[in-house]
């Protein structure tokens, strides 16, 4: 029985040489769009007005400025950069259709809901996103008492709305089995702060949470536990004239099946194991909690001691020449990188959207359920090696000297394309920190930050006019190895990111 994250992530652990074979049976693909067909569709405006925000300004978000109310247009526009359908294009002949968020080996698992309060040209209720047909479904009528779903009360928020991101778990598991709970966060993740990162371009206050019942979120929803989870919510400001509390009205019947996505879509017991163990819940972790149950962030956590650790220049978190919105419409993964070093000032303005807090902006004693590193060639911050990043301090510590971009792009199954790469951002964990708070649900809160962190990076890079692509595959042993982590530390994604040929992907 896996308890704990750590024994999760050292059992789907890729060995060199002991990849297990038999690919996915393509014969019984998964359907990667869910929609409720019968029930009628509130459609969103495409043409809204979008703010000029950059990335920077959108991670930056709420802080200290009055909400304006969340409607249909803001829905619309918060949705769509974030989970929809951004653009086609053909490559060899086949038609490749882009999302707001990359996604493992284009699986795409995630769905959003929509709890919403009333007003802004919406009624009360929940409603599915229809990603195909950029709508909303209600699927019932009436308000939820967040407390209702095992979310914190206490961090309600005015005229609280909530978006619930959810994994049909089979659509990555169809391809990588057990690892696949790896996937589904980092996913997740992506998408999360796509979310995060669209309220924050309208100044509206956000909270993320990963503590709530499984079981309860998932009755609410009308989800088949056994196939589909929440895996985040996104608390958020609606701002609107709310409608009055009602009791949650009934769901359409027979809406379980929904979450069903191919023939023969059943969890294999070593992922299941997992998810159960996850979906245990825990004490809520709040500011409240006390300093025993905080994680600690840079310089005290076990891959920052001891480092000397240099600022950040100023001014680091300068615009891009791209607005978060383009930057989400044209976004794709750009391997072919161009063996060209970034100037300092360049890699410190994509490191510096890492350095924005990922939970509530006050502190939070999860929010370094995941820290960050980046590999470099060179810099004003010493010779190439891997640097820790201080995201507090906004500060880059030496951890090892050397340049490990070419061996670490053999670590990842020899993907040899990284080895070109200007810089390549790392995500760890301290599973031996995590596991006495979290136990197992503790690979949520490292994968989804590592997730949140690597979308900041996408957008950064595609304003900065450079390139990116997610690593979710590489030999974990090697990694840790080459990268002289500790006994109990492990590296969860990695983000290869630089000046790319422009008209190839
Ligand atoms: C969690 C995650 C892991 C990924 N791992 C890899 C990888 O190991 N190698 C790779 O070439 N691309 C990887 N990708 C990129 C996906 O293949 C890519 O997002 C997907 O094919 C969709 O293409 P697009 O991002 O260009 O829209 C990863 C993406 C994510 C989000």
């Amino acid at each position: 029985m896996v308890t704990q994250a750590r024994r999760y992530h050292e059992a789907v652990s890729y060995m060199r040489g002991l990849l297990s074979g038999g690919g996915p049976d393509w014969s019984d693909q998964p359907r990667q769009f869910k929609s409720y067909p019968g029930l009628p569709l509130v459609e969103l405006p495409r043409e809204a007005e979008l703010p000029g925000v950059s990335v920077a300004q959108s991670v930056q978000g709420a802080s200290g400025a009055a909400a304006a109310p969340a409607g249909l247009d803001v829905l619309s526009a918060v949705l769509f950069h974030a989970a929809g359908l951004t653009r086609s294009a053909s490559h060899g002949g086949v038609e490749h259709i882009y999302r707001a968020c990359p996604s493992a080996g284009a699986l795409y698992p995630c769905e959003v809901y929509l709890a919403w309060p009333g007003g802004g040209g919406l009624r009360s209720g929940l409603h599915h996103y229809d990603v195909t047909r950029h709508g909303l479904t209600p699927l019932r009528p009436g308000g939820v008492d967040p407390e209702a779903l095992g979310l914190p009360g206490r961090s309600r928020l005015p005229g609280e709305a909530l978006f619930l991101v959810t994994a049909v778990m089979h659509r990555s598991a169809w391809k990588y089995r057990a690892r696949a709970y790896r996937y589904l966060n980092l996913d997740a993740g992506h998408l999360a702060e796509g979310l995060a990162l669209g309220l924050g371009a309208y100044r509206i206050p956000w909270r993320m949470e990963l503590d709530f019942s499984d079981e309860a979120v998932a009755a609410h929803l009308g989800l088949d536990p056994a196939r589909e989870a929440c895996l985040c919510v996104a608390r958020f400001e609606a701002g609107g004239q709310a409608e009055a509390d009602a009791a949650p009205g009934p769901l359409p019947e027979g809406v379980e099946a929904f979450s069903r996505c191919a023939v023969s879509d059943g969890l294999a017991q070593d992922l299941a194991a997992v998810h159960r163990a996850a979906s245990l819940t825990h004490d809520h972790v709040s500011p409240e909690s006390g300093k025993d149950r905080a994680l600690p962030g840079g310089a005290a956590t076990r891959l920052g001691s001891g480092l000397r650790w240099r600022a950040l220049p100023d001014g680091a978190g300068a615009a891009g020449r791209a607005t978060f919105f383009e930057a989400v419409e044209s976004r794709c993964s750009r391997r072919a990188f161009m063996p060209v070093e970034l100037s300092p000032a360049v890699a410190a303005q994509a490191l510096s959207t890492l350095c924005g807090a990922l939970l509530p902006p006050g502190g939070h004693p999860l929010e370094h359920a995941c820290e960050a590193g980046v590999l470099l060639g060179s810099g004003p911050w010493g010779g190439p090696g891997l640097y820790m990043l201080d995201r507090e301090g906004v500060a880059l510590g030496l951890r090892r000297d050397g340049d490990m971009r070419p061996a670490m792009a053999s670590v990842c199954l020899d993907q040899l394309w990284m080895r070109r790469a200007a810089m390549v951002a790392l995500f760890f964990a301290d599973f031996d920190a995590l596991d006495p708070l979290l136990g197992a649900r503790g690979v949520r809160w490292s994968f989804q930050a590592a997730g949140r962190l690597g979308q900041r990076l996408y957008l950064a890079a595609e304003s900065l006019g450079l390139g990116a692509c997610g690593v979710g595959a590489f030999y974990d042993g090697e990694a840790a190895e080459l990268l002289g982590l500790p006994e109990g530390t492990s590296l969860l994604y990695a983000v290869p990111m630089g000046p790319v040929k422009s008209s190839r992907r």
